[in-house]
């Protein structure tokens, strides 16, 4: 088959492999019709994340037609359409049952923070992903949800990442009636995170980032007002300045390990690769709330050491909440909102690619190229039609 090949930093190739079997009776094995790319994929691509091995498939977001299970597997069979949430969760363990999804301590059995996750590294369990023709899905009674009649394929792939990300960066801030929201990130999650602050009561929300095009959409999509931060001189002292000189109430980190703006930060954690990423987003994030405030943080680090004003967060007594998505958790809600209109994911979906052209797919997202939001790849034998 088919199917993306890690050959090390900034070079995914797309090759030939042989097709994943069953290995366990609680397997399923599920032909890929969508699997996109996304920014936790970038990590990985700019060799960030360790243990990342030559000769992975990545992908984490994952829609497709169940072709095999195993013996124990009951909830999906042959035929069915599914889409695969991106933790991989036992559905038992002592974090399991408190639906801490992206946590199971049994699929990522050597670990003691994130669960097992599709294509990303040893690090979170070394299993394949789905940017490929088939996958193999494991627990496959846990995670996989049968996609309803009504719904396309490009909404049911933004439903194993960015939505429930998105939701869950707001429901994590605490957003109480009224509150200014500033989302750091204007990628497919920091936008999603700013659709999803006003559900929970945000007065105002406003995003931050660099890149023109990607405030244009957030500005009209979420509604949101947006800054570039290369045309503040200083943006802690906006934030303060827009908020009355308090701060705002809640801001979320949609950024991450690979953020831009601050040269010391970039040079230490994404040059040298001495921190866990340049946590420049997030200290902003730490600067621009008020006394008292919440920092939600959804932008993926790496496991060591990063640079956070850790004096602020106690001086003003914030609360910082983070985590992996809980995908499996909030999916109810979520497809919910999708039918009722109130969340239409798919809009964020600006490009699909063909499987055979990972390589510059991946190229284009990292550099933000040809005014990419989020991008899909298309195996040969996926359904063409674009909803
Ligand atoms: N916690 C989870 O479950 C989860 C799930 C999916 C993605 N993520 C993480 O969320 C983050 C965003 O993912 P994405 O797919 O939207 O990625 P993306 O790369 O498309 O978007 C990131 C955006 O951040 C902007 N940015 C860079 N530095 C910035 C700064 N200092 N301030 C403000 N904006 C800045 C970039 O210009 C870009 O538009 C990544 O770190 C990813 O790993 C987490
Ligand atoms: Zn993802
Ligand atoms: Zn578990």
């Amino acid at each position: 088959m088919l199917a993306t090949n890690f050959r090390g930093p900034r070079r995914v190739r797309v090759d030939q492999k042989p097709e994943p079997e069953i290995k366990h009776p609680q397997d399923a094995i599920v032909r890929v019709v969508r699997a996109c790319i996304c920014g936790s994929d970038l990590h990985l691509y700019n060799g960030s994340v360790p243990d990342t091995r030559i000769g992975t498939t990545f992908g984490h977001e994952t829609v497709g037609y169940v072709e095999e299970v195993g013996s124990e597997v009951k909830k999906i069979k042959v035929g069915d359409k599914v889409l695969v949430p991106f933790n991989i969760a036992c559905g038992k363990c002592v974090f399991c049952k408190q639906q801490l999804f992206g946590n199971c301590h049994e699929s990522n059995p050597q670990a003691t923070a994130v669960g097992g996750i599709f294509g990303y590294s040893h690090t979170a369990g070394g299993y394949d992903g789905g940017q490929a023709e088939y996958v193999r899905v494991p627990y496959a009674d846990v995670g996989p949800m049968v996609v309803p009649d009504w719904m396309d394929d490009d909404t049911a792939v933004m439903l194993t990442d960015v939505t429930p990300t998105g939701y869950q960066a707001a429901e994590m801030g605490g957003i109480q009636k009224g509150d200014t929201v500033v989302v750091f990130g204007a990628g497919p999650v920091g936008i999603m995170a700013a659709r999803c602050a006003w559900l929970f009561g945000a007065g105002r929300v406003i995003v931050i980032d660099h890149i023109d095009y990607r405030l244009d959409f957030a500005k009209k999509w979420c509604p949101a007002e947006v800054y570039n931060y290369e045309e503040l001189p200083d943006v802690v002292q906006f934030m303060k300045e827009t908020t009355d000189w308090i701060g705002a109430d809640v801001a979320i980190d949609a950024v991450g390990a690979e953020a831009t703006g601050r040269i010391g930060q970039t040079l230490l954690g994404k040059k040298m690769h001495l921190l866990g990423g340049a946590a420049t987003a997030l200290q902003w994030a730490i600067n621009s709330v008020r006394k008292g405030g919440v920092i939600s943080v959804v932008g993926v680090y790496g496991p060591v050491g990063a640079l956070v004003p850790i004096g602020n967060i106690v001086n003003k007594g914030l609360t910082l909440r983070a985590n992996q998505a809980s995908v499996k958790r909030l999916l109810p809600r979520l497809v919910e909102h999708v039918e009722n209109g109130i969340l239409t994911p798919k809009d964020l979906i600006t490009h699909h690619i063909p499987l055979e052209e990972a390589g510059d797919g991946y190229k284009m997202f990292s550099l933000k190229l040809d005014n990419m939001i989020k991008p899909v790849l298309m195996p040969p034998k996926a359904n063409k039609t674009v909803h």
